[in-house]
């Protein structure tokens, strides 16, 4: 898992740019699934199996990025916007790579560091022939380091979501009673794009996202329930979803019955692609996994391995046994 992790977080990818992490999910998965294609908008889709139940289960493999939008006539200095919730506050002194493999370094301009555009990105010492890269897209540099029962990478938002949903397909073995739909989507980070049209080719009964969610455990953090190393993050609520109540008791009867540890998610800020899911046709009842995360959108994004174990866990047991949702009351 830990090996996976690693080449999935540094595998660069930013929103409407991941094709290069695309073939990389694309190898790891190949034999693992019945059917796999990429739809018009570059989702990478996996069936498994054709059974009962049709569950699409997403995870986003965009990673947040930026891209240069200007170079200063005198200085060579790039000016930037932003692919994904930049937070201005980790950006100064940090890495980017362009496609081609210029590194930029982000500096920010006295007094400055409120506004996106006090920032500025220094390639002038390039020195490689590489074309300006205005127009080009960039991701964030950092190698992923554990440290006891805690990963600590950039991008663990969401290839940490990815790994879950590869590390279930390879316990699978292609052995479902349903027909399972795994879409690796694309531009979450922007605006949940990908995961719209995986869902409209799909027309699943279920929808199940696998993403990063907050942690309540950081000095003077938001006041949240979910913390690091309490377990799989079974989603309540966001801002984009109201969980149905049916989904969110099949998730919890599911640990309860298999002694898998959870904790009930209720996030203040920030969606997933399954509240996007749930608005396809007439409507597919959805839900999260979350990862507990500290840290989100920096370059050192924290999870406790145990949580992820519980994650997969939980979606593995999900996807074995026969669904039957209850009916609301
Ligand atoms: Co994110
Ligand atoms: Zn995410």
């Amino acid at each position: 898992m830990l090996e996976l992790t690693k080449t999935l977080v540094e595998t660069w990818g930013p929103p409407g740019y991941e094709h290069r992490i695309r073939n990389r999910i694309h190898e790891e998965v190949a034999a693992l699934a019945d059917e796999t294609w990429v739809d018009g908008l570059g989702n990478l889709i996996c069936r498994v199996g054709g059974g009962e139940k049709k569950v699409l289960i997403a995870a986003h493999m965009d990673e947040i990025g930026l891209m240069a939008n200007y170079q200063e006539p005198e200085s060579g200095y790039l000016r930037f916007t932003s692919l994904g919730g930049l937070r201005h506050d980790t950006l100064n002194g940090n890495r980017v790579q362009f496609e081609d493999g210029t590194v930029g370094v982000i500096a920010v301009q006295e007094g400055g560091g409120k506004a996106l555009s006090d920032f500025y990105i220094d390639v002038q010492e390039d020195g490689n022939g590489n074309a300006t890269p205005v127009g080009q897209p960039a991701a964030f540099m950092r190698e992923m380091q554990v440290r006891g029962e805690r990963i600590v990478a950039k991008s663990l938002d969401d290839r940490i979501g990815c790994v879950v949903a590869i590390e279930v397909m390879r316990r699978l073995k292609r052995e479902t009673p349903h027909e399972l739909y795994f879409a690796f989507t694309v531009q979450e980070e922007v605006g949940l794009r990908g995961a719209k049209t995986a869902a409209q080719g799909v027309r699943p009964d279920i929808g199940i996202a696998i993403d990063v969610t907050g942690s309540g455990d950081q000095i003077r953090g938001s006041k949240m329930q979910v913390k690091l190393g309490g377990g799989a993050a079974i989603k309540v609520h966001d801002p984009g979803l109201v969980v149905p109540i049916a989904i969110k008791n099949w998730m919890i009867e599911r640990c309860e019955a298999d002694g898998i540890p959870y904790q009930l998610e209720l996030l203040t800020g920030g969606r997933t692609d399954a509240s996007v899911i749930q608005l396809t046709d007439s409507g597919v009842p959805s839900g999260c996994i979350s990862i507990p995360t500290r840290y989100l959108h920096t370059t050192s994004e924290t999870v406790d391995i145990g949580d992820v174990q519980a994650c997969i866990d939980l979606l593995s047991g999900l996807l074995t046994n026969p669904i039957e949702l209850q009916q609301a009351h």
